[in-house]
């Protein structure tokens, strides 16, 4: 992952936490309404993937086990991982692409509720990606994936040549020949692999995205609301297709592209059709960034924009994240996807500990704060959630009473320690497992591997209670905890 070039290192700590009286007090533990649902408390997990589900993209009873441990906490709210809406092979992502998930997503409901004593209101995120292919072996690019065009034969001076001889002599250029040689996406996809983006007005599967995505989110919106979900988030945040909507370098020209206004159709129209198909007393809203964080990306006049814009739709509440983009990550080794958290903007969405002057708590904050005062400011009172490197008690709180958020997300803290909630609720925070800002779990999420936490995967390994990780080493959840009386 990229690091800043100043490499200080912090560690969490915590001088100070609520006793129970003034935990009872605080806003943090106070109600909130979101869309249809009361959150007990104002404090939110949002959408981790953790890599539990199969090639079928169904609700395992990792995918349960995993959940349910996380309702043990008793948060306000749980936001179940990115999930996808359409019915095509997506390795172990999780699925709601079709009625035959119904059922587990059910299940998966009914085990949050039981888990939380209905204490955790469960949300989902759904997301759309495009096609996005590993970065090839040079011989096999060359020999198989690249096609041969016009300009690549006037490039070698090969116009009547067979096409092999072309292949062959491309594959024998220099780096540095052949990067002039190659069309900037040709390039790109040797280096990266080949990867679709919403500009490709060529290809038909992209230019009607307008026309196929709001029935798809509708279809599997209403799937949630049927499997017993309190609610969805619609995932317009990070390196997928509807973040790339929204960005400043989606230059379409079919209406769906260049200014703000245009950007944010799509994303307009497909809260449409979600909320015309689930109701107006369904809880609807999106996760979005308050900057993209890349060269040429929306920043936050355009994240208070959009901000403004689905308040005024009727979003229920809107999630705010930072970064995470395709655009800056890092070379994949030949084989390997590229992933969007290893660049910079991969940074800001998911800082470590390694960190400039400003640390790695809370960057978030500020920027949240202003598009929140700019959708008060509009006269919406849609509640703001905010996330990234919040982990205590007294972070949380001051950001709630000096009205930089309404709720407050808890990523990996609650995966560091998915007892955090009850724990501080209960006057019991010194027992709290502090996240290390590590980014070992992220690791794991970037190979597709079974996401755990280095605080904890390999406590009571011979426990026979204990339900090990594929490759036999780690814990798949964390340990149980057991409270004071
Ligand atoms: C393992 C892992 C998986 C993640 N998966 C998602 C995801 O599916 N959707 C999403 O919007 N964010 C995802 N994130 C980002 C988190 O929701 C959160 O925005 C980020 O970790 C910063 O918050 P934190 O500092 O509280 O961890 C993921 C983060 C981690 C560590
Ligand atoms: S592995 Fe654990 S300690 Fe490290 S960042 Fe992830 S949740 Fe935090």
């Amino acid at each position: 992952m990229w690091k800043p070039s100043q490499r200080i290192k912090y560690q969490t700590e915590v001088a100070h936490w609520p006793t129970k009286d003034a935990a009872a007090g605080a806003q943090l533990f106070s109600p909130i309404t979101v869309g249809s649902v009361k959150l007990e408390q104002r404090t939110w997990i949002p959408a981790m993937v953790p890599w539990r589900s199969n090639e079928a993209g169904e609700v395992t009873q990792d995918v349960i086990d995993w959940y349910a441990r996380f309702a043990q906490g008793k948060p306000g709210a749980i936001v179940v991982e990115a999930t996808g809406i359409r019915d095509i092979p997506s390795g172990p992502l999780l699925r709601i692409s079709d009625d035959r998930y119904i059922e587990g997503l059910k299940k998966l409901v009914d085990a949050v509720k039981e888990a939380s004593g209905g204490q955790t209101r469960l949300l989902i995120q759904l997301i759309d990606f495009l096609n996005i292919r590993r970065r090839p072996d040079p011989e096999k690019y060359f020999d198989r994936f690249l096609v041969i065009t016009a300009e690549h034969r006037q490039a070698l001076a090969l116009q009547d040549a067979p096409e092999a001889k072309v292949r062959q002599a491309l594959a024998s250029l220099s780096s540095k020949t052949l990067e002039s040689t190659l069309s900037a996406r040709e390039w790109d996809a040797l280096q990266f692999g080949a990867r679709d983006r919403v500009t490709d007005m060529e290809n038909p599967a992209v230019a009607d995205l307008p026309k196929t995505l709001p029935p798809l989110f509708a279809a599997a919106a209403m799937r949630a609301k049927t499997a017993g979900f309190d609610g969805v988030e619609l995932h317009y945040a990070h390196a997928y297709t509807m973040s790339s909507f929204l960005s400043a370098t989606n230059t379409r020209t079919d209406g769906y592209g260049g200014g703000t206004e245009a950007r944010a159709r799509l994303p307009l129209e497909v809260y449409e059709a979600v909320r015309e198909t689930v109701g107006v007393d369904y809880t609807v809203g999106c996760r979005f960034l308050s900057d993209e964080i890349i060269n040429q990306g929306s920043g936050l006049d355009d994240a208070c924009f959009f901000a403004q814009a689905f308040a005024a739709a009727g979003m229920d509440f809107l999630s705010l994240s930072r970064g995470g983009k395709f655009d800056d990550a890092k070379q994949p080794r030949v084989g390997a996807a590229a992933y969007p958290y290893t660049g910079q903007s991969g940074y800001e969405c998911m800082p470590a500990y390694l960190s400039d002057e400003q640390g790695p708590w809370g960057r978030n904050v500020e920027p949240v704060a202003k598009i929140r005062t700019s959708v008060r400011e509009a006269g919406f009172i849609t509640p703001i959630v905010t996330a990234g490197g919040i982990y205590s008690f007294d972070q949380a709180e001051a950001l709630l009473s000096d009205e930089k958020a309404d709720i407050v997300g808890f990523a990996r803290q609650a995966l560091a320690d998915p007892d955090w909630f009850e724990k501080v609720r209960t006057g019991q925070g010194s027992d709290v497992m502090l996240c290390r800002y590590s980014n070992y779990c992220e690791g794991l999420d970037q190979k597709h591997k079974q996401v755990t936490c280095e605080l904890w995967d390999r406590t009571e390994l011979n426990s026979k209670q204990t339900v090990l990780a594929t490759d036999g080493k780690r814990r798949l959840t964390a340990p149980a905890w057991t409270p004071t009386p």
